[in-house]
């Protein structure tokens, strides 16, 4: 759906020094999510199948009253056959054994490997839960974030906010201003955003979610996420029409170049509203895993 600049404003948040420079995204009237989001990957039921029972060999379970003459030879006969039966039976349980536990190590142990090892700060959650269409994302520490503005109101992770001040200086030399408004958020910061300007809108859960996460969902926590405006149009700024500008059609060609994807683009799985203007960074392996395992996707 389209909207007009006036759908969307930016302000300031109140009451912290890191909300004030929180650009807000305000974009009413979203659209419906045409794809539900994704789950997490199932995982596949242990081994069952059981130990054979009645491997034992014939000669040793039937006694051969019948051919005395022979016994020398069947008692011979019968302890190779019982002592192969016998390792037979140890191979093929040992095998089977390794199977079952490995199926079962599988099953219940995959999961856990997102819950027992430590994420890493400011990654997805290791539950992976989803709310609304959003993902559920940690807080990056302040120790990690570096600033992305002279006077630091705006901060991104270190290697994020690196390649965001290189991005910006290679469009400065194309002629393209390229304007950061909004980069760490504090999960703070988003429950303002979220619920209290939902309820100076009057808007419902689903529909505020359309265009602002819920705190503790918001890519911008991680410090990797960046409301991206153009300097020379800021009219288009948190706009739809952003997509317009020639901030945005610099990045579509060369933002990959310094591993900035945009988020939410049009009909996206999640849900979310369209934000042309909404970036973030992929280009660790931090920054990847946070992404990409918060989605399942491969
Ligand atoms: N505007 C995006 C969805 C956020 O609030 O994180
Ligand atoms: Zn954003």
């Amino acid at each position: 759906m389209k909207t007009t600049p006036g759908d969307l404003t930016q302000f300031t948040i109140p009451s912290s020094s890191s909300r004030l420079s929180a650009g807000v995204d305000r974009l009413d009237n979203a659209g419906k999510p045409e794809t539900p989001p994704e789950t997490t990957p199932k995982v596949s039921a242990p081994l069952t199948g059981a130990l054979p029972t009645d491997d034992i060999p014939v000669a040793q379970r039937e006694g051969d009253d019948t051919a005395p003459t022979a016994r020398p030879n069947v008692v011979l006969l019968v302890g190779s056959l019982t002592a192969l039966g016998i390792a037979a039976l140890a191979a093929g349980g040992f095998v089977a054994l390794r199977m079952q536990r490995s199926q079962t190590v599988t099953a219940t142990e995959t999961p856990s490997q997102t819950t027992s090892q430590p994420s890493p700060t400011g990654s997805a959650s290791p539950t992976g839960d989803t709310l609304l269409g959003h993902f559920a994302y940690q807080e990056a520490p302040q120790s990690e974030l570096a600033p992305i503005v002279p006077d630091g109101t705006i901060k991104m992770r270190k290697a994020a906010a690196t390649a965001y001040r290189e991005m910006v200086a290679a469009a400065q030399q194309d002629g393209v201003s390229l304007v950061p408004i909004s980069g760490f958020r504090s999960i703070a910061d988003q429950k303002y955003l979220y619920f209290d300007v939902k309820a100076e809108r009057n808007q419902d859960a689903e529909e505020r979610a359309k265009v602002s996460a819920p705190p503790g969902y918001s890519e911008h926590h991680t410090g990797y996420a960046v409301d991206i405006g153009d300097g020379n149009a800021p009219s288009l700024n948190l706009n739809q029409d952003f997509d317009k500008s020639a901030a945005y059609r610099w990045l579509k060609a060369h933002a990959n170049r310094y591993s900035f994807e945009l988020s939410f683009p049009k009909n996206n799985r999640q849900g979310v509203s369209y934000e042309p203007w909404h970036w973030r960074f992929v280009g660790d392996i931090q920054s990847l895993k946070t992404f990409y395992r918060a989605h399942g996707q491969k």
